[in-house]
């Protein structure tokens, strides 16, 4: 059998919360019913974030509420522990924390000075465990920030430790603005690996600058088998300056499948997602290899 390559799909948050058209909760159902029609077992499928901030994630309850709760697989980002609340009171059985590695991303996302927002997540994950429900912690802008520059690597390491040593379950490394390029980042992951095993991290990655795909190899090598991806490559941050979007899951998941790596996704129905995903936000999507799935599979069924 081959190895597993976990992708955990985050464009119905990461991607849809940075849309100009607002979808609604049944598109955002039926998208994330595809999605998991295609073999993607693990979605972060909104966020409990203040709706002023974020439009797009106001209909999260409703689409926990409409996919069941419980459904193993099924996450959603929260800043603070009233996103905690709402959380606990939906049911769900995965949450995910965030904090930024830089002083500046922290006030500009979730309005928090760095240290108060290390507490704010420690307090999650504690409560989380403490009900049973699955914590993972997100540190964003691992790699460099829009506001201050290259990060520390000791602030990245300082943080994911304290992560960790609180309860979570996995940890995010973040490369929010999609700044990291491949040799830096199995640098930095061969270093967190050494520390925290492969099972408990993962890596999510912006194409930017065209290099999600390499970096995502690079935390290969260092024995990274889990990531975050995003339908068509949809995404983006509404508080970052010039985030594009995420590494596309159909890259990824052809990437990791010539690779030798078993992801469980079945690519016509994947192709499927990106085409539903393209009509309810009105535009084009598609990875670099989504024009050459859509010939390959469309050439099988005909
Ligand atoms: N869910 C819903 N509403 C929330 C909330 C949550 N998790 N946390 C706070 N609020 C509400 C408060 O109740 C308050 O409402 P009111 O004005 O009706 O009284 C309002 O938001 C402001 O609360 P406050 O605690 O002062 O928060 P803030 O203004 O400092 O904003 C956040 C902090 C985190 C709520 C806000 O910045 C946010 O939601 N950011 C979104 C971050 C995000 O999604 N980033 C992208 C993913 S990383
Ligand atoms: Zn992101």
């Amino acid at each position: 059998m081959n190895e597993r390559l976990l992708i955990n799909e985050v464009g119905p948050r990461d991607a849809l919360q940075n849309q100009p058209t607002l979808v609604s909760a049944d598109d955002k159902i039926k998208l994330i019913r595809l999605l998991q029609r295609a073999g993607l077992a693990s979605l972060e499928v909104g966020s409990f974030v203040s709706s002023k901030a974020v439009p797009q994630m106001a209909t999260t309850e409703e689409v926990v509420r409409s996919l069941g709760p419980s459904t193993p697989g099924l996450s959603v980002l929260i800043p603070n522990l009233k996103g905690f609340e709402r959380a606990k009171e939906a049911g769900v059985s995965e949450v995910a924390v965030v904090l930024s590695a830089t002083e500046m991303m922290n006030v500009k996302n979730i309005n928090m000075p760095l240290e108060k927002t290390v507490l704010v997540c420690e307090e999650v994950i504690r409560a989380a465990k403490a009900s049973g429900i699955r914590a993972k912690a997100y540190v964003a802008v691992a790699f460099e920030c829009p506001f201050e520059g290259p990060t520390s690597r000791e602030m990245l390491y300082r943080l994911t430790r304290q992560m960790f040593d609180a309860g979570a379950d996995e940890v995010v490394i973040a490369d929010t603005i999609g700044a990291a390029a491949p040799m830096q980042v199995r640098e930095v992951m061969t270093d967190l690996v050494a520390s925290h095993g492969t099972d408990r991290l993962a890596g999510h990655f912006h194409d930017t600058r065209g290099m999600a795909l390499a970096n995502c190899f690079a935390s290969i090598e260092a024995g990274i088998r889990r990531f975050d991806s995003s339908i068509g490559g949809l995404g983006g941050c509404p508080f970052t300056p010039n985030a594009a979007g995420n590494l596309a899951t159909e890259d990824l998941a052809l990437m990791a499948a010539q690779s030798g790596f078993d992801t469980g996704i079945h690519f016509p129905e994947l192709i499927a997602a990106i085409e539903f995903a393209s009509l309810i936000t009105q535009r084009e999507l598609g990875g670099r290899s989504a024009q050459w799935l859509k010939r390959r599979y469309q050439a099988e069924a005909a």
